[in-house]
């Protein structure tokens, strides 16, 4: 189970830095940044701003954390409580350029939040600039799990649950799409997570295997043609 949710933040970290290197957007917000080490991967190769968006005492925590561990963390923070939405106002005081477009890193958090507030969130980021880019994962809600998917979030949303963190949030790709079209964003992506992993990877393992449970979506704003 550990490996598999290793792997899981592998995969989507993966997927958000090679789109974010792609875009070559100098803007960038993680949202729910947590530990999030984006920045310190991609240090050399992204020449922009960042903002880490998370609850106050997280990002507290997050800054003693890489003061201690020795590690450059450049980034504006910006705390906010998601169940409140998120003001691109509060961006806007630190610093950040309302007019010029960013990406958006939202991942891991989604299931955190109920369904109307992650409805809300992607609405409160539809003012942002044109070409602005969201990158996030969702659960799928229990009927279009696989087997191998359900098992794992069983194991997974109980341990979650144990920990004060329950999963509040799963969806069909249905539900997702119209709540981002609904709010003017196009979606480009919206695939298995398990799909992003090199097909060599599969083949080499014996306790991982691919699984219908998370889904990588990117969208953008206003902009139906993926950048290239
Ligand atoms: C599982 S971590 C994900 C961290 C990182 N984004 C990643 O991909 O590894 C979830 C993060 O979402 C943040 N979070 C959960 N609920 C939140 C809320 N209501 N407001 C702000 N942040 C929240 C948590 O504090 C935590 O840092």
């Amino acid at each position: 189970m550990l490996a598999a949710a290793r792997l899981s933040a592998c995969a989507r970290s993966n997927f958000a830095d090679r789109t974010l290197l792609d875009l070559g957007i100098d803007q960038l917000v993680i949202v729910g940044a947590g530990l999030d080490t984006t920045l310190q991967r991609v240090h050399d190769r992204f020449d922009g701003q960042a903002w880490l968006v998370d609850l106050p005492g997280v990002l507290a925590w997050r800054e003693e954390l890489f003061r201690n561990a020795g590690v450059a963390d450049f980034a504006h923070h910006v705390a906010a409580d998601l169940r409140n939405g998120l003001d691109p106002h509060l961006l806007k005081m630190a610093g950040f350029n309302t007019r010029r477009p960013a990406v958006i890193l939202w991942l891991g958090v989604s299931m955190y939040l109920p369904p109307a507030q992650c409805r809300r969130f992607v609405a409160d980021l539809s003012g942002l600039s044109h070409g602005s880019v969201l990158i996030f994962d969702y659960v799928l809600s229990p009927r279009h799990r696989d087997e191998s998917g359900a098992t794992y979030a069983n194991a997974v949303a109980t341990m979650a649950g144990k920990a004060g963190e329950p999963w509040l949030c799963t969806t069909a790709p249905s539900d997702a799409r119209r709540w981002l079209e609904e709010a003017g964003w196009y979606v480009h992506q919206d695939i298995d997570e398990a799909s992003v992993v090199p097909p060599e990877f599969w083949d080499r393992q014996t306790h991982l295997k691919p699984m219908k449970l998370i889904r990588l979506v990117y969208a953008s704003l206003r902009v139906e043609r993926r950048p290239t």
